[in-house]
This record gives structure tokens, sequence and C-alpha cells, in this order.
């Protein structure tokens, strides 16, 4: 299991762009590592259709994905034919890798495995896992659905705008922030520094206890 903030454990493994070493590949960006039950599966293909449609937009943030999948490197080269075409995708390259997990070394190694789950081919599916990376290669959040229930790709990418403007400045986000909303100031600025920090404006929110902690400002570019 790995825990927030600890430095996510470093794996070689082949994938649909190679052989893939994680640290390595990850190069300072911040990465989404998804895995998912198995190739040619229905929820996982709308799944890997959603990632996929995200993956442009978030690169060129730098952010990185990659998937991985306890079926062989040509099980997914030919279950991405269908992502694309289920997910009308179009015969654009993949935009990300998908790792192959065939001896379910790094299901066991990230905690992905409930016995209880349905089986394929005897063995209980793995779960549906997403970790955030940081570019220090720590753990910035981590995600763990069961087989039978598809993730939200519109949160995943949510809280991946929250993890980039809170990695740069002192700010919160509050449920169900959405890019571009308002920001909660960090609680530990004193009025002072939340000033300095934030030219656009501190608005303080008044509440029955007087203390002063609700402070919004606009989100910081
Ligand atoms: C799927 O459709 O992705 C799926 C179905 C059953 C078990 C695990 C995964």
């Amino acid at each position: 299991m790995v825990v927030l903030g600890e430095v996510f454990p470093n794996f070689e493994a082949d994938s649909t762009e190679g052989r893939l070493k994680f640290h390595d590949w990850v190069g300072g960006s911040w990465c989404i590592l998804m895995a998912h039950p198995s190739d040619f599966t229905p929820v996982c293909t709308t799944e890997m259709g959603a990632a996929a449609k995200l993956a442009p937009a978030l690169l060129r943030r730098g952010v990185k994905m990659a998937c991985i999948s306890c079926d062989p490197v040509e099980s997914h080269k030919a279950w991405i034919e269908d992502i694309k075409a289920y997910n009308g995708l179009g015969s654009n390259a993949f935009p990300f890798p998908i790792i192959s997990d065939e001896t379910r070394q790094l299901a066991k190694k990230f905690s992905m495995i409930d016995p209880n789950e349905p089986r394929f081919d005897n063995k209980p599916a793995t779960a549906r896992a997403v970790f955030i990376i940081g570019p220090d290669l720590r753990l910035r959040l981590s995600m763990l659905y069961p087989g039978t229930t598809g993730r939200n790709f519109a949160e995943i990418q949510r809280v991946m705008e929250s993890l980039l403007v809170t990695a740069k400045h002192k700010v919160v986000t509050p449920e169900q922030w959405q890019v571009g909303e308002k920001c909660f100031v960090v609680p530990f600025l004193s009025a002072t520094e939340a000033n300095q920090a934030f030219p656009a404006g501190v608005h303080v929110h008044s509440v029955p206890s007087g203390k002063e902690y609700l402070r919004t400002t606009p989100m910081p570019k």
C-alpha cells in the first residue's frame, strides 16, 4: 500500500510504448497512473475512452497518463482499436501507454486486488486504482474503486486541476470546486500574509463564531 506523501515505488514493465522504467518515464512531470481490471471488458472500455479524451490537454499542462492492466501488450494493442472505435476517438495514435502486468506483481504491490471481486480465469479482477504522482514522485492522491463500478473522469480532471493550483499557491479548493472558481486561502496564513499573497483580493466571510477562517480569493493564475 502506497501512502500519501511517500515516493511512489519505481518499477519496470513492458507497455504499448515499449519497455517503461516508471521513474524515468515520469521525468519530472505530474502523472496520473490508472489501473483497471482487464482488457476487452465493457466498463474499462468506456473508462479508457474518457481518459484518452482528457490526455492531450493534460499533457499540455505537464500531466502524463499511463494505465496498468493485467493482460499482455499484444492484447492491449488489439484492445486499443476497440477503445478508439467504441469511443469515437478516430485513427490517431492512442495518447498514453498501457502497461502490462501479466504476473499481477504490480497489482499486488499497489494493493489493487479484492479477493471478492468478479473473477476472470479463476482470478479476482484487479481494482480500478488512480494514483496521482507529483513531479517529485510523491503520491498526491489515491482512489480505489471496485471492478464493478466505473470511475468519473470529470472528477479525476477536477482533482488534477485542484492539485495543480494548490501545489503552486497557498490555497485550498472547496467541495465541487471547478477550475476558474474562487479558492479558499489556507487557514495558516495571517491576514497580512494573505493580502500580500493574493493581490486580487481576499474576502473574509463572517460566521457566528466570529472566526476568520473562511477567506476566498479568485483562483490564482
Ligand atoms: C468491466 O466491464 O470493466 C468489468 C466487468 C466485470 C468485472 C471487472 C471489470
